[in-house]
């Protein structure tokens, strides 16, 4: 199979990602598209903030006509019946929450309802490829594609090569990425790839070290890395934006696992932050509102 013969993408989450995903596939990939959630509330959510966005970022700035903006929509069908959608299509995209026994779940799923030539890809941040691919009956035919926060802007996708990826599975998620407008970049499947290792995963901690300890407010340590090494972005604003304080909570057990516990553990403080509701991601509360109204009072 190569990219050519990809008519029709199916995305499995209709959340953040999930729904961008699948309207960088029907608006700049020209793909058919289907897009499914839990339910037809959470799909009609997802297809409402498609919706909102093209008017807002293309329409409304004369980048796109009306009828341009119905052409698009018109390629993306909701449903909540999994199995009934991915059922004609030749590439899947799973993108729901970063949970490993979920993610299993899911695969599972997908092995058994989807054509057999069809590839099926994670947007998973952190987990193992190899191991979400164990579950299925088409290992060689799986492979990570690790879009950034926001898909519509953020340009690197990361495609993930599991133990048994097959290097056309991978190619062809390559060249999905550049076909999306995207700058794909090839890694082995290693916990959290490469630039949620690099840059975040164990920097981070010092940040929020830092902050615990009232050595400065989190706008201060973001604008020493800002400004020190010509980053657009500190770490904490970056935390904030998408959401990844619950997600370093909800993945420690398996960040442990493959990086052992130093690198691992979560620092006190986002455990705390996290119950309190101090998430981050879109409309939350993150770090920056824990200090104004928590640890600055402390
Ligand atoms: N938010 C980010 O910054 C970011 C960046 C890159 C990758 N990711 C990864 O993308 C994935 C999704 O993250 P998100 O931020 O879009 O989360 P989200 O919570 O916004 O969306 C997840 C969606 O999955 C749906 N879902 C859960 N269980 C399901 C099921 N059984 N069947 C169908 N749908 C189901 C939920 O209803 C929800 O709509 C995660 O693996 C995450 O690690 C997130």
């Amino acid at each position: 199979m190569q990219l050519q013969d990809v008519k029709q993408v199916a995305i499995i989450g209709s959340g953040n990602m999930g729904a961008q995903i699948a309207q960088l596939c029907a608006q700049v990939g020209g793909f058919q598209v289907v897009m499914t959630d839990m339910s037809q509330e959470l799909v009609d959510a997802g297809l409402k903030r498609q919706r909102d966005s093209l008017q807002k970022y293309f329409v409304d700035k004369g980048k796109m006509t009306t009828d341009q903006m119905k052409e698009v929509l018109s390629r993306i069908r909701g449903t909540a019946k999994l199995a009934e959608g991915v059922s004609k299509a030749d590439l899947i995209i799973e993108a729901v929450f970063e949970n490993m026994a979920l993610k299993k779940d899911i695969f599972k799923q997908l092995d058994a309802a989807a054509t057999p030539h069809a590839i099926l890809a994670t947007n998973t941040s952190y987990l193992s490829v190899t191991e979400i691919a164990s579950v299925t009956k088409r290992p060689e035919k799986i492979a990570g594609m690790h879009f950034f926060n926001p898909p519509a802007v953020m340009k690197l996708v990361e495609v993930v090569r599991a133990v048994l990826t097959s290097p056309e599975t991978s190619g062809i998620i390559f060249d999905l990425a550049k076909k999306l407008n995207k700058e794909p970049i090839y890694c082995r499947d290693t916990y959290g790839f490469l630039a949620n290792r690099a840059a975040t995963i164990t920097g981070v901690d010092d940040a929020v070290e830092l902050m615990w300890t009232h050595a400065a407010p989190p706008a201060d340590i973001d604008r020493a890395v800002k400004l020190g090494f010509n980053h657009p972005m500190g770490p904490l604003e970056l935390g904030d934006l998408t959401g990844d304080w619950a997600i370093r909570v909800f993945g420690e057990e398996d960040r442990i696992k493959e990086l052992g516990f130093e690198k691992g553990h979560v620092h006190p403080m986002i455990r705390m932050m996290v119950r309190a509701g101090y998430t981050g991601g879109p409309g939350k509360k993150g770090v920056y509102d824990f200090w104004k109204e928590v640890l600055s009072k402390w």
